[in-house]
């Protein structure tokens, strides 16, 4: 009999996510270059290969055909003598705009290489690029690296690489400080300040990091657009909520980004504790047409603390990205990719069901799910769930009435003494209107909350005890309808 060599035990560490992306081994955080060429998402990220805290940044490497299972590749771009791989992005040089392809075309690496100014202390961070020939397996450093600097701006990182067709030019947004600039080129090679944006504008609770921009269709229409930027803020201390990412909507011209809502308007793009560092796929194909964006699931705020041993974080699920005008104005909206579906077990269905206290869901054989469920308030004060991982160990997800708040209450799910800033609740508004809808995942060490069809949304790292999960459903002081709900039990992607 043939012996199929199947490894049980990959992936089965205590708190090893089922169904995200995490490396086998070390530290991890911000995803970089993702790029959709032939036939592959690729997902390079910020990599130690040889820790598990945050040291001399290398790029890591996956690649995936369905953004769902992912196959682990050697680290793609190593540090040499212009120092550290800080992030960055990757784009697919079609037309061979950088004469690196011999007229063909291929992959080319924009990102910060991090060092110091010679004989002193003072960081140093500048713009490099390396390309690959073979469909990102090897890459090559640019000879010529660095290819933009300034002296004068210590903070300056994280480039992000689009192709704007109008002008004809390749883009770049990077963070300056706690602003970001916008370069031009015509080769990748040879860069053009065209303009900065940010002064005076939305948050600036910490230092810029990990900009984006990009075009978005309004409300799904296909003849209204709107540009979005992306920016992440680093951690402060003086802000409970630690490093998190805003957004800016408005328009650019190729050179120029005019934020349309007032300077003093902050949109966060997750109410959650750990999303951070995000940004959108470059490359992939008009007739799919999808925004996709990833983020790095923790905060620096104790992201080097987290209780975990072999490996240490993982990404948000892949999320579509969308516009939508709300009762608060245009607005992100964020739905898991569809890909995702695929990963669900057989389904449990519940119809019209009164709520009054506490309703527990029958036995699930499974611990990592999704769970989507819409209810009428009636006159309930508050509804959602309780996901008990052990008789004094839960995590809530849960409405509250009075505040118009959907939240997440992690303050005792599992372990949480690693930092003082961890156990805690959470929310954000929500208007209620006549409905409620949750769609929710629950991985081994995290839970993303969709709200009303994304357009709140609340990505959490928990850490609570392995084994089977009981799932109560709560109306507090009245009775709530649930109206429906879908529990999917999902399969995981690990297999060696
Ligand atoms: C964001 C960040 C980036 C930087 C990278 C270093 O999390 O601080 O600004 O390039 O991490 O690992």
């Amino acid at each position: 009999m043939t012996e199929v060599n199947v490894n049980t035990a990959y992936y089965t560490e205590r708190y090893r996510p089922q169904f995200h992306f995490s490396p086998e081994r070390n530290w991890m955080n911000d995803p970089n270059g993702m790029v959709y060429y032939d036939g592959e998402y690729h997902l390079f990220y910020q990599y130690h290969p040889h820790s598990t805290q945050w040291g001399p940044m290398h790029w890591g490497h996956a690649v995936s055909k369905d953004l769902v299972t992912w196959e682990h590749l050697p680290v793609a771009i190593e540090p040499d003598a212009n120092g550290m791989v800080f992030s960055g992005s990757a784009v697919v040089d079609w037309n061979d705009t950088s004469g690196f392809f011999n007229g063909g075309h291929g992959l080319v690496a924009i990102f910060t290489q991090a060092d110091t100014y010679p004989d002193s202390d003072r960081p140093r961070q500048r713009q490099s690029l390396a390309y690959s020939i073979d469909s990102g397996r090897t890459w090559e450093m640019y000879k010529g690296n660095p290819v933009l600097s300034d002296t004068e701006i210590t903070d300056f990182r994280d480039p992000k690489v689009f192709w704007h067709k109008e002008t004809q030019k390749w883009v770049m947004i990077i963070a300056a400080g706690q602003s970001v600039r916008i370069y031009t080129s015509r080769n990748l090679i040879e860069w053009e300040f065209a303009s900065s944006f940010g002064e005076m504008e939305g948050s600036h609770a910490g230092v810029w990091e990990c900009p984006d921009l990009f075009l978005l269709p309004l409300d799904e229409a296909k003849n209204s657009y709107k540009w979005v930027m992306i920016v992440s803020i680093g951690d402060d201390p003086s802000y409970k909520e630690g490093s998190r990412t805003q957004y800016f909507i408005g328009d650019f011209d190729g050179k120029t980004f005019i934020n349309e809502n007032s300077p003093d308007t902050i949109l966060w793009l997750d109410h959650g504790r750990d999303n951070y560092a995000g940004v959108s796929w470059s490359d992939v194909p008009v007739e799919d047409g999808r925004k996709i964006y990833i983020g790095w699931m923790s905060n620096w705020r104790y992201a080097n603390e987290t209780p975990t041993s072999e490996w240490r974080s993982s990404m948000t699920l892949p999320r579509e990205l969308s516009l939508k005008t709300t009762c608060e104005g245009i607005r992100i909206t964020q739905k898991p990719v569809k890909e995702l579906q695929k990963l669900r077990g057989i389904q449990t269905t519940l119809l019209g069901q009164n709520i009054n206290d506490v309703v527990k869901l029958s036995e699930l054989d499974s611990n990592t799910f999704e769970l989507i469920a819409e209810f009428e308030p009636g006159l309930s004060s508050g509804f959602g769930f309780h996901i008990h991982s052990a008789s004094d160990e839960k995590v809530t997800i849960g409405y509250d009435m009075d505040l118009q708040q959907i939240f997440i209450d992690r303050s005792n799910a599992g372990e949480n003494s690693f930092h003082t800033d961890f156990a805690c609740k959470h929310g954000v508004e929500l208007s209620s209107g006549n409905t409620v809808k949750f769609h929710i995942y629950l991985d081994h060490s995290s839970v993303e909350v969709f709200m009303n069809d994304g357009e709140k949304v609340l990505t959490d790292l928990i850490f609570p005890q392995q084994g089977k999960k009981d799932i109560v459903v709560y109306s507090l002081n009245g009775v709530a309808t649930l109206k429906s709900l879908c529990l999917y039990p999902l399969r995981r992607i690990w297999q060696k």
